[in-house]
């Protein structure tokens, strides 16, 4: 157990594409815990999709909804918390979920992320000109913060199962009460 943590959840944070969705649903399903998304909660509260969000309301607007969600999470257990790619930069929300969640990040290189988002449009942030360049820009300026999780795994190589396994086990060792 951390100290002065109480560790009933795992909270999945990284990039856009770097398979939070996937692994998030496979390890609910291994440990029977239940899965949310903090995209699905904000977008399930305001019966509106992030796209409309951000482009009539603006990004700032979207992350205070997410800073929303992220503290209504901490009344959860038992639950697997896939985060939207740009929650860890906001302090707070890292704090807040690191008081209930083993926070695990999942890390890929730009080329890889590219190759997985480049035929879906859900994502505002890459609605522009050269998507490419804006990966790599956000992925630098958001390092820091991802690499403020409490394990770090590298997607590019591994399959969505053996990540999930090693979430699971790493979730295991951290809660065993060693
Ligand atoms: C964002 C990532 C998205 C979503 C929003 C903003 C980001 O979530 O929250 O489009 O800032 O990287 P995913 O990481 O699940 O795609």
């Amino acid at each position: 157990m951390k100290d002065n943590r109480c560790l009933v959840n795992i909270a999945l944070i990284g990039f856009m594409g770097t398979g939070k969705t996937s692994v998030g649903r496979l390890v609910a399903e291994q440990l029977r815990f239940e899965y949310l998304d903090t995209d699905e909660m904000i977008q399930a509260q305001t019966g509106r999709s992030v796209n409309d969000i951000f482009k009539t309301d603006g990004e700032p607007a979207f992350r205070a909804l997410e800073q929303m969600v992220v503290e209504e999470l901490a009344s959860r257990a038992k639950t697997v918390i896939a985060t939207g790619g740009g929650l860890p930069v906001n302090p707070k929300n890292l704090t807040s979920l690191k008081t209930h969640a083993l926070v695990v990040s999942l890390w890929s290189s730009p080329e890889k992320i590219w190759e997985r988002v480049r035929h879906q449009s859900h994502r505002p942030l890459l609605h522009n000109e050269n998507p490419q360049a804006k990966i790599h820009e956000l992925l630098a300026a958001r390092e820091p913060f991802y690499k403020q999780a409490d394990v770090l795994l590298n997607t590019d190589l591994r399959s969505v199962r053996e990540v999930a396994q090693q979430v699971v086990h790493q979730f295991r060792l951290e809660t065993s009460g060693r």
